[in-house]
C-alpha cells in the first residue's frame, strides 16, 4: 500500500530543512498553537517552508488516477468505509451510479476536510461523475438524520454515539432534506445512506483493485493525471496530493 519504489524522481527541496504550517481548519479550536510568525522567523538558508513531495507522505504518481487516492491518501478508516459502503450496494444489485455514489460518498474525509463533507464530497467528484451520483453524494449528508420508514432506514444509532443522543440536526440540514425527498433522485441519494454503514456493523470488505473496471466506466479519468487537468475541483485533488503546502 505505499508508493512506487521504482520511482526515481528527486524530492523537490532536498538539503533543506522543510517546515510546515498546518492549515488553520487541522488546529483552530483546539488550544494548540500555531504561529505562523515563529516559524517564518526559522527561515534561513538551511530552511525553507515546505512545497511539493512531502517525503513523510507515499509519493503519488505524476499522474495520479482515483484509485491511487485510495491507496496512497485516504485514511485507512475512511478507504474501508468507502470501500465496504460499496461492495455493500454491488452485492445487493444496485446500478453503477449507485455503487459510484457510495465509493465516493465521504471522500473529503480520506484526506481533506471533515466539516459538510457531503457538500465537499460531491464538489469534488462533480467533474468527474455523472450528475445523478454527485447530487447523491451532497444530499446523503441530510437524510442521514431522516428515518424512511418506508425503505427501512432508521436514525443512525451510531449518531447516538458520535454526537450524543439529545442531538439535532441543524436547520439548514432539515431544509436540504426537504429538498430531497421531492426531489427525482431521492432513491439514489436514500440509498447511499442506506449502504452508509460503519466498520463496526456489518460491513463487507473489499480493495480498491475490484472496483477498477466500475470506476472505468463511471469516472472521467483526466489524462493529465486527477488534479493537474484544469476542473473546476482539481485544486481539491491537487491540496490531497501536497496536503503540507505553504501556498
Ligand atoms: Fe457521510
Ligand atoms: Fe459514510
Amino acid at each position: 500500500m505505499f508508493g512506487d519504489h521504482s520511482d526515481t524522481r528527486p524530492y523537490p527541496q532536498q538539503g533543506y530543512e522543510r517546515l510546515i504550517q498546518t492549515s488553520p481548519i487541522g488546529v483552530i479550536g483546539q488550544g494548540n498553537i500555531n504561529d505562523e510568525n515563529e516559524l517564518l522567523a526559522r527561515l534561513g538558508p538551511d530552511t525553507v517552508m515546505m512545497m511539493g513531495d512531502n517525503p513523510a507522505l507515499p509519493r503519488m504518481p505524476e499522474r495520479p488516477t482515483l484509485l491511487d487516492y485510495f491507496r496512497l491518501r485516504f485514511s485507512d478508516m475512511t478507504c474501508q468505509h468507502l470501500l465496504g459502503s460499496a461492495k455493500r450496494a454491488l452485492v445487493a444489485g444496485h446500478s453503477e451510479k449507485v455503487v459510484m455514489a457510495c465509493l465516493l460518498h465521504d471522500i473529503s474525509n480520506g484526506c481533506l476536510v471533515r466539516p459538510d463533507h457531503g457538500y465537499w464530497s460531491a464538489q469534488i467528484v462533480a467533474p468527474y461523475v455523472d450528475e445523478e451520483v454527485a447530487w447523491a453524494i451532497k444530499y446523503h449528508q441530510a437524510l442521514r438524520y431522516v428515518p424512511d420508514p418506508a425503505v427501512g432506514y432508521d436514525y443512525p444509532v451510531s449518531y447516538d454515539k458520535f454526537f450524543g443522543p439529545d442531538y439535532e440536526m441543524p436547520a439548514y440540514l432539515r431544509r436540504d432534506a426537504e429538498v430531497a425527498r421531492e426531489h427525482k433522485w431521492y432513491l439514489t441519494s436514500r440509498v447511499v445512506t442506506i449502504n452508509d454503514v460503519y466498520f463496526y456493523d456489518d460491513l463487507e470488505t473489499a480493495t480498491p483493485e475490484e472496483f477498477t473496471d466500475i470506476i472505468g466506466r463511471n469516472f472521467r479519468q483526466p489524462e493529465e493525471g486527477l488534479g493537474l487537468d484544469d476542473s473546476p475541483s482539481a485544486h481539491m485533488w491537487r491540496t490531497m496530493i501536497w496536503p503540507n503546502n505553504f501556498l
